[in-house]
């Protein structure tokens, strides 16, 4: 491998290369990053109309104890359902309470995470037929066994009154699959609506569950482009994500039914938390929205002006300032500073549809007009050929299997050098070669990035897909982060994606195979400076064959130092192997440090292995 470090053969990597791209698939957001507890926390994921079921809350006493029912009496006007419980038992008299009370439980997503010593804020509304003493309480599966607890009074000094009860609670205990109880023992009927519990140490105060912030900001990502994916698009119109209904209080927002990925969101996690959870990370933020376009129907090109007018107030809302019409609304939300919202993507895997696009050159007119900094990103392929529509960036999506995608490490190899650029907003190995998450996907994703790094003359970013799994509702697979309630690990697919964390931003120097075996090989080199005036160098090299490769690696232009210079090899027992909760580095990295660096080195790649050479 002959490395030339000349500047004349170097060229700067863009600065946004590697980010993430984040959907509402998998509960990754409802049941994941955003550390909601309570699931159905407005009792509306039965819809409007009432009574409703009011899943996953469950009852608890029996029918000669309490009855729950739902009806429209919030008094939030944008989801009207509020939950009514008759309790029918009392603490005297001829009907006593059983021992615990009676009332409801919510198990959260597959159990809540409670841990001792920490300390939850449960916010809830209220409002009663008499006064009532409320047992609010964090507690075992079985509700046998209490973590936390407090005692609200739901007072009755006007029925028609609801009034904001919020407690801390600080956990005796840990238990990783608890719930929430909210238990009487007094007769009378009592409403409760928006009940939210959330733990106090979420990332600065801003809602991510800390341990999945920290997987993310661990692979340095430059963007992060959300909220999808199909989730953008909905599988119909009327289910797809609508900005407006996911900013303001999280009590009045109405939460809504992601038909493609088929499940219910509060919506905790908006439009404004996007953003500030890319503002968190550090990463600019590329805005998905929706062009008027979902699976099943479409907006006429005729009738799409809404829609537009949609898109420039949700970039009011991110980058206008406090004074404007949305940037104020921003401003009311806590966040009187704009974000730094430069790109948009119109539309998700749209191209092709009958209005696509005519409802794209809409869109691409009215944003550059109005913001002509943006730029627009267009789901149509300009890899093979020229797009027959302006656009700064073009998508590309590939799933494939693990021999496919290695081959496609030179896909843009000859791609059109002038016009938009690629964004590889969603690259995978899937199937078999991958199940949900083998060592072997990882293997080719590496070779397939080896081949972005080398052409990001022309690819300005790219993205693994999809980012996250709740273990409880693997609708994709696989993803590079899985998690349950408390656990985690990253897939290796994930860990390839961190080999790659320095490389945005870094420049890339030519590194050219001179081997028999460079039809299963791929090499790259980049070199950064780090602000402390530190040189580094990495060279990545894939073996996707198997056979095991001695090769000499010459670097030209560069002094190298031997002192805590290494070796990284990924390789793991067998290509199927994957990570888990019990074994969440069983395909391991592992180090050698070098003894002495010359200018030739004989380096040997094992068969099937991901290799990184790092020199300071
Ligand atoms: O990443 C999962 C899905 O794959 C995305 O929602 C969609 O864009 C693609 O088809």
């Amino acid at each position: 491998l002959l490395v030339d470090a000349s500047e004349a053969a170097s060229r700067p990597i863009p600065e946004t290369l590697f980010g993430i791209f984040f959907e509402e698939i998998n509960h990754a957001g409802a049941g994941g990053l955003w550390a909601e507890l309570v699931s159905n926390r407005g009792f509306e994921a039965g819809g409007p109309n009432t009574p409703s079921n009011i899943d996953p809350w469950s009852v608890i006493g029996d029918e000669s104890s309490v009855i729950l029912t739902t009806d429209r009496s919030s008094c939030f006007e944008r989801n009207k359902v509020a939950l009514r419980i008759d309790v029918l038992c009392d603490s005297q008299g001829s009907n006593i309470c059983p021992s615990g009370g009676v009332g409801l439980y919510n198990p959260g997503f597959w159990g809540m995470n409670i841990e001792q010593g920490k300390t939850y804020k449960v916010i809830l509304y209220v409002r009663s037929s008499e006064s009532i003493n409320v047992s609010v309480s964090l507690t075992s599966s079985d509700g046998l066994k209490t973590l936390a607890t407090a005692n609200i009074i739901a007072a009755a000094a006007d029925v028609s009154n609801w009034t904001k009860a919020e407690v801390l609670l600080k956990a005796v205990g840990t238990d990783h699959s608890s719930r929430l109880q909210l238990t009487t023992s007094q007769k009378g009927v009592i409403w409760f609506d928006q009940v939210s519990a959330m733990p106090l140490d979420t990332y600065k105060g801003h809602g991510f569950r800390n341990d999945l912030f920290k997987m993310l900001a661990d692979i340095k990502p430059r963007f992060i482009r959300f909220p999808g994916g199909c989730f953008v698009e909905g599988e119909w119109l009327r289910d797809a994500f609508r900005w407006k209904e996911s900013i303001g209080p999280w009590e009045e927002r109405p939460g809504h039914f992601g038909d493609v990925w088929m499940y219910w969101t509060d919506d905790g996690l908006g439009y404004l938390e996007f953003l500030q959870l890319a503002e968190d990370l550090g990463a600019l933020p590329v805005w998905v929205i929706n062009n008027g376009i979902s699976h099943q129907d479409q907006v006429d090109t005729s009738n799409v002006l809404p829609f537009i007018q949609e898109a420039l107030d949700s970039i009011e809302f991110a980058r206008g300032d406090s004074n404007s019409k949305w940037g104020s609304v921003r401003a009311a939300m806590g966040h009187p500073e704009p974000f730094d919202l430069r790109y948009m993507a119109i539309g998700n895997e749209d191209c092709g549809k009958k209005n696509y696009r005519g409802n794209y050159l809409r869109f691409y007119d009215a944003i550059k007009r109005a913001y002509p900094d943006i730029k627009i990103i267009s789901n149509c392929d300009g890899s093979s050929q020229p797009l027959d529509h302006p656009a700064d960036i073009y998508d590309y999506h590939i799933y494939t299997s693990a021999s496919d995608l290695f081959s496609k490490s030179s896909r843009f190899n000859l791609a059109p050098r002038k016009g938009p650029k690629a964004f590889v907003s969603e690259y995978a190995v899937t199937g078999k070669d991958a199940e949900t998450g083998s060592f072997l996907a990882a293997l080719a994703e590496a070779g397939f990035l080896i081949g972005l790094e080398k052409n990001s003359d022309i690819i300005e970013m790219a993205s693994y897909a999809p980012l996250f799994v709740n273990s409880n509702d693997r609708r994709w697979n696989p993803d590079a982060i899985v998690f349950n309630s408390w656990q985690l690990y990253g897939t290796p697919s994930y860990w390839v994606h961190h080999l790659f964390k320095e490389s945005s931003g870094a420049t890339l120097l030519n590194a050219t195979l001179q081997s028999d075996s460079s039809s299963s090989l791929i090499a790259s080199a980049i070199a950064w400076q780090t602000d402390d005036m530190k040189s580094y160098l990495k060279i990545k090299i894939v073996n996707f064959g198997s056979s095991t490769v001695n090769l000499r690696i010459d670097v030209d232009g560069l002094k190298l130092n031997s002192l805590g210079s290494s070796q990284t090899v990924y390789t793991a027992a067998d290509l199927m192997d994957e990570n888990s909760f019990e074994e969440p580095k069983k395909v391991v990295r592992t180090q050698t440090l070098f003894e002495d660096v010359t200018k030739d080195m004989d380096v040997v790649l094992s068969p099937y292995s991901i290799n990184s050479f790092d020199f300071l």
